[in-house]
């Protein structure tokens, strides 16, 4: 089985996504994929090798137990309602980093909203030169390529877009308090849900490409976490009680996240600095910041047009570009 599905077992799996819970005799789904039936049935084998739960019943046929949640590129632009994003759709397997693939794609011409995306990271990458937890199938590991025409310094922006379109999406799918922690986190109760990583290629005040890295914690129970991330990180499962579907997060995100993003390039953060605020996990909270060799500390004040952090401290509003920040616990 190599990185991709094959052509017969994707017109296979349509037939039997179309009969919904109706058992299909092998002659009919052979006859409905224009297959013969030697090939239809090795097709579902294959579709059963993917992870595609397919039952038979003696005398009645084949049908999908249910719809099995795999990230082909078939799948995703299946009823996506985006016009820029995952209009061009790579897949893979296991990837060392979904960034590392898009910066490669981007330097060979690759086109604005090109997606990279991979059921599984070896080597998947955080901010600050940390590493990602990645594993198989039990989250988003995406990383897009995008060609804004803002400067470099604008960019960072981006990060915050991101953030706000993942926590809408939580919060429209599934009603969960999904907040975005400045500047580049999406948490639920303060744990981790979602983090953005933004790699850059510009020349003097020209961007070139961005390629905006985004992992999402969907399926993972507690124990799917090393203990050293069991208390800070957290999933969509969780949370929900229950698995959900990592295709209806994606092509929500993507679509969120588009219209944010078409808005920023016209009008900059301003245009959504209201939302930023509302979905902010931090404002008005006592914070401790990190920024190059300095921590100060004080209120999380406001965030700005351009999307950086004003803290209050005791002496004056200090405006943070880019650091991290962390909660200080109410004193008693
Ligand atoms: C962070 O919060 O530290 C950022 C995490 C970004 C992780 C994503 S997963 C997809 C993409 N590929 C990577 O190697 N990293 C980003």
């Amino acid at each position: 089985m190599g990185d991709q599905i094959s052509a017969n077992a994707e017109k296979v799996l349509k037939v039997l996504k179309r009969s919904k819970s109706v058992f299909l005799p092998i002659r009919r789904i052979a006859a409905s994929s224009g297959l013969s039936r030697f090939n239809a049935y090795r097709s579902i084998y294959e579709l059963q090798n993917w992870g595609y739960e397919i039952e038979l019943k003696k005398e009645r046929g084949y049908r999908l137990r249910e719809i099995t949640d795999l990230l082909f590129p078939f799948e995703i632009k299946d009823n996506l309602r985006t016009k820029v994003l995952g209009q061009q759709v790579y897949v893979y397997q296991t990837v060392k980093s979904t960034n590392l693939v898009a910066y490669k794609l981007a330097e060979a011409g690759s086109p604005e909203g090109t997606l990279v995306i991979s059921e599984r990271q070896t080597a998947g990458k955080g901010r600050m030169g940390r590493s990602w937890f990645s594993p198989a199938r039990l989250g988003l590991w995406v990383s897009l390529i995008l060609r804004p025409t803002i400067p470099p310094s604008s960019v960072a922006g981006l990060s915050v877009c991101a953030g706000l379109a993942l926590a809408v999406t939580i919060q429209k799918l599934f009603g969960l308090e999904a907040k975005v922690k400045w500047p580049n986190d999406c948490v639920l109760e303060q744990r981790k849900l979602g983090g953005i990583l933004l790699e850059l290629s510009a020349e003097m005040d020209q961007t070139k490409f961005v390629i905006m890295g985004v992992g999402i914690n969907v399926n993972q129970r507690r124990g799917d976490f090393p203990a050293t991330l069991q208390d800070k990180a957290t999933s969509v499962r969780i949370e929900w009680g229950e698995r959900v579907s990592r295709l209806e997060v994606l092509k929500c995100f993507l679509e969120r996240f588009e219209k944010i993003y078409l808005l920023f390039k016209k009008r900059g953060l301003r245009a959504f600095r209201h939302e930023i605020k509302k979905y902010s996990s931090i404002l008005k909270k006592e914070v401790k910041v990190k920024f190059g060799h300095q921590t100060i500390t004080g209120m999380a004040w406001d965030i700005d047009d351009k999307g950086f952090l004003l803290v209050k401290t005791k002496e004056k509003i200090e405006t943070i570009v880019a650091g991290e920040v962390s909660l200080l616990l109410p004193r008693d």
